[in-house]
């Protein structure tokens, strides 16, 4: 019992210590191999709680809701833990008691798995088009261009924008969604993505065709104003001519105005 009880405790420091290896990382319903061999004798150890032994080739799993879910490969010596639940996190170690000796252990953390990404089209105008990348639960998405380049990034986000300038259609583009332990990719065609016409029909003419149309119009109605107002005038003008030719004589200044035109 004394023997036990310190050899609990020797793991726990020995645990705490710089032991710990390395940090796994694994989803929901997936499997986490770890990197250590068992060849002859061993164990693997959860907590402080020893889970399997490994002695004359054979396994030996105690504790029941690992029964059928952790393997060990005769040949490599590497057990495997599959169908993981979110409450497998924790702190695995693998002690090799014979062959070569060592206790190695290994923090692995279960995340929920990541939803894969979907790419809907949210509008297509004369110079770009914007897209939207969503997810059906949390996740952290990003945009990227030509493989690496970053474009837009969002942690905890359930959908993230991204607007392409037409200039930019040829390059390929993808909206990945992680978690740290994996990730799905929505790829974009742009042909197809971007392809259609806006329902604003006035979004679809190029604006410095737009600016010219409004600017041509400005000086027509401009015109058209101008010209109203000189026939109106000249009109008015001819009244006043008749009326002062029918009244020469009476009033000269109104001749030395008339002559003015
Ligand atoms: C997990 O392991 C099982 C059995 O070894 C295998 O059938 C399955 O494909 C593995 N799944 C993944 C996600 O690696
Ligand atoms: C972990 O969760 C699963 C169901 O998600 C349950 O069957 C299992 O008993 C849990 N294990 C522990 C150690 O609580
Ligand atoms: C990046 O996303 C933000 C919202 O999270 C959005 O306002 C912005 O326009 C996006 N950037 C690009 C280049 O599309
Ligand atoms: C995209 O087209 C432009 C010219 O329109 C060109 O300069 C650029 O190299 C092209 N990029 C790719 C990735 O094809
Ligand atoms: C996505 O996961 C793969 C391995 O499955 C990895 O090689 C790649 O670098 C990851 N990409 C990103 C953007 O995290």
């Amino acid at each position: 019992m004394e023997a036990r009880i310190f050899i609990i405790c020797v793991l726990v420091m020995r645990l705490s210590a710089e032991d710990l290896k390395e940090k796994l990382k694994a989803s929901v319903g997936g499997n986490i191999t770890l990197p250590d061999p068992v060849m002859e004798l061993g164990f693997l150890n959860y907590g402080t709680k020893t889970v399997a032994m490994v002695n004359n080739g054979k396994i030996d799993i105690y504790v029941d809701i690992y029964r059928n879910r952790i393997h060990w490969n005769k040949n490599s010596g590497l057990f495997t833990i599959t169908q993981l639940q979110r409450n497998d996190s924790g702190i695995y170690a693998v002690d090799s008691k014979k062959g070569r000796i060592f206790l190695s252990a290994y923090k692995l953390t279960v995340y929920d798995p990541v939803p894969g990404p979907a790419v809907s089209t949210v509008s297509v105008s004369y110079d770009s088009c914007s897209l939207l990348c969503s997810v059906d639960q949390e996740a952290t998405l990003c945009w990227y261009r030509d493989q690496e380049e970053v474009l837009n990034r969002s942690s905890h986000a359930v959908s993230l924008p991204l607007t392409v300038l037409r200039k930019d259609f040829n390059s390929s583009y993808k909206c990945v969604a992680s978690n740290p332990a994996e990730n799905k990719t929505a790829q974009v065609h742009m042909e197809t993505s971007c392809s259609g016409t806006s329902k604003h029909q006035g979004q679809d003419m190029d604006p410095r065709l737009r600016i010219g149309l409004y600017v041509l119009m400005s000086i027509l109605t401009v015109a058209i104003v101008l010209f109203v107002f000189f026939v109106i005038k000249r009109r008015y003008v001819d009244q006043q001519t008749t009326t002062t030719r029918q009244t020469q004589g009476r009033l000269p200044g109104s001749r030395r105005r008339c002559n003015l035109y």
